[in-house]
């Protein structure tokens, strides 16, 4: 605490108003600058990024993917607290097939299906600081693409149960590839852990009989998906040919960023759904415990759930002595209660009604099926939850709920009645979205209950309908949040990820281009920090050991107002942002930035 008074305020920056330009605004105090776009060189012998999107699929599984999302940055060498010299691991979520190639999705091809797939997962890649600026060392040995295809060590308790076996993985342990790689965390043992988050997505059954399994993960018909057309060339994709394929994605994953040549994992243990993160608290005995909300974009309703290990992590080791920690614990989900407290309900195969007769045979079919699972316990439905955020001293706890538009009329997948508003989702429609807290009791992570208040409503302070307005001191105009980060000062960051279709219409007028923001978490003030270009999303954030950069994803700028997930015009690929590039580029790319204070003080203070 005495550290963080000397490095002044907490929210010492001058705040940006709304904006709707084609570009990044910080505070006039700051600076940002470009550190790796979609294309660039990553990994040794990649070559330069072509701006008329004409790389082939060779080449780009050798350069950046296509949506950056969660990252985390480990400096270099391994052990120190470099903050001029680094890795960034990376997750690339997923691809507008229309801006990938030069002439977009007409013709569907095998190559194209290959580049998508290429262009999709995660990536590592070393920067540099020097002479005031980041940089993407080219041809580094630590540079790495994990893609759609690259083979995954399955894990935990569904590792080799017969509901994980496919024709080409009679084993049911190996499984290729990972995508829809959305939020992130980290280990105390120094590994990246990504989650698979929409992987429904991808799969398709157009065989009219659909399970109720595949039915609770949003698998059905093509007609019915986002328009990924993957199963046309590859056919583990079709779930009616292959239909254990499906269960083999929804995971949290993990590897070695230090390590180019280790082996993924999948980690079973942590329960299938739509993985938005997995947020580290560590426990005073060395256990770990994990945070992760499930954001199923058409569900809307899902719920929060928490992993508890087994075991104390051994300290001091790395992931050699570590490789084992998530593979055995215990998995729970959250109910919240109207009167401010709540609890975490296991989910223990045998406990709580999940028994044979209502279809859990075993743990791994728990975890195989962990939103029956909670939906049998009586977890809350919460309206999307995506990113969480540990304080680092009062281990509080902040989840973003993002938004739902189906609370009050819609119902929860395979649920006979519609959910309105309760105490900890207390707006029916919720357009604008929500911050909700909780404190472990004891202030120990592996309790089983807590005490839980609603941080924040966001919303436009000047909106005609209450429902819309938010509550934020003072009010600050901002919509659906989703990034979270706890700086080590105690600065909660806010990122925002509204959709091109609802920023096109008239509730987004006084709200502008999706931003971040800063809060003080015992004032409740809110400060905007940054506004980012038309169309974009802003996820992703780290920053360096020492707080003076700040590294910021800023996904697909110039998203299409169209159904998600909005694809471009690839006529006019610029049509909507021509960021970062400018009208030199073919295309809007996403990108890492760096935000320094030109006097190279701490970001935000
Ligand atoms: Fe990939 Fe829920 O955001
Ligand atoms: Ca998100
Ligand atoms: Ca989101
Ligand atoms: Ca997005």
């Amino acid at each position: 605490l005495e550290a963080a008074r000397e490095e002044g305020p907490l929210l010492g920056f001058t705040p940006v108003p709304i904006s709707k330009a084609d570009t990044v605004v910080v505070p006039p105090e700051y600076t940002w600058q470009v550190v790796n776009a979609w294309g660039d060189p990553i990994m040794p012998g990649a070559p330069d990024f072509k701006p008329d999107a004409s790389n082939t699929a060779a080449e780009q599984a050798l350069q950046s993917g296509m949506f950056h999302d969660g990252m985390h940055y480990f400096p270099l060498p391994k052990g120190s607290d470099s903050s001029t010299h680094g890795l960034i691991a990376i997750n690339y979520e997923y691809t507008d097939d229309n801006l990938l190639t030069p002439e977009g999705m007409v013709p569907w091809t095998a190559e194209k299906v290959q580049k998508s797939k290429n262009a999709h997962g995660m990536g590592v890649y070393e920067v540099r600081f020097e002479n005031g600026r980041w940089r993407t060392v080219r041809d580094s040995p630590y540079g790495r693409r994990i893609t759609a295809d690259t083979p995954f060590v399955i894990k935990g308790p569904a590792a080799g149960h017969p509901w994980m076996r496919t024709a080409a993985d009679p084993a049911g342990r190996t499984v290729l590839g990972t995508f829809q790689n959305c939020a992130n965390g980290v280990t105390p043992w120094g590994t990246f852990l990504s989650c698979e988050e929409n992987v429904n997505a991808y799969f398709i059954n157009d065989t009219g009989k659909i399970s109720l399994l595949e039915d609770r993960y949003g698998i059905g018909p093509s007609k019915d998906g986002w328009g990924f057309r993957w199963h046309e060339f590859d056919q583990r994709f079709d779930a009616g040919k292959h239909p254990n394929e499906p269960n083999r994605f929804g995971w949290v994953v993990e590897f070695d960023p230090y390590d180019p040549k280790s082996v993924p994992v999948k980690h079973t243990a942590m329960g299938r759904m739509a993985h938005e993160g997995a947020v580290l608290s560590l426990a005073p005995d060395g256990r770990v415990v994990y945070y992760m909300g499930d954001d199923d974009y058409r569900s809307k309703f899902e719920h929060i759930y928490k992993f508890v290990s087994k075991r104390p992590w051994v300290k001091g080791g790395g992931y050699a002595e570590n490789q084992d920690i998530l593979d055995e614990g215990t998995f729970y989900a959250a109910r919240f209660h109207a009167d401010g407290t709540g609890e975490w309900l296991a989910l223990t195969q045998g406990k709580n009604g999940l028994t044979l007769e209502r279809g859990f045979a075993s743990q791994a079919e728990v975890v195989i099926n962990a939103r029956t699972a909670a939906d049998v316990v009586g977890a809350t439905y919460m309206d999307r939850p995506e990113w969480i955020a540990v304080h680092p001293r009062s281990k509080e706890v902040y989840v973003s709920l993002s938004n739902n538009t189906a609370r009050g009329k819609g119902k929860p997948l395979q649920q006979k009645d519609p959910v309105g508003a309760d105490a900890a989702n207390p707006r029916a429609p919720n357009l604008m979205g929500h911050i909700v807290r909780w404190r472990e009791a004891n202030g120990d992570p592996t309790a089983t209950r807590f005490t839980w208040d609603v941080f924040l409503l966001a919303g436009d302070p000047a909106h005609p309908d209450p429902l819309k307005r938010g509550n934020v001191p003072g009010g600050v105009a901002f919509a659906q949040p989703d990034g979270l980060h706890i700086d080590r000062r105690g600065v909660l960051w806010i990122q925002t990820d509204s959709s091109a279709q609802l920023m096109a219409g008239k509730d987004w007028e006084n709200i502008g281009n999706n931003q971040m923001l800063a809060a003080h978490p015992r004032t409740g003030e809110v400060r905007r920090f940054l506004t980012g270009p038309v169309g974009c999303e802003i996820t992703g954030i780290n920053f360096t050991p020492d707080h003076r950069t700040l590294f910021v994803n800023i996904q697909h700028p110039g998203e299409a107002p169209l159904p998600h997930p909005g694809r471009n015009d690839p006529k006019n690929p610029k049509a909507i942002s021509a960021w970062p590039d400018g009208e030199k580029g073919g295309r809007p790319r996403s990108a890492t930035i760096a935000i320094r204070r030109q006097d190279g003080g701490i970001v935000g203070a």
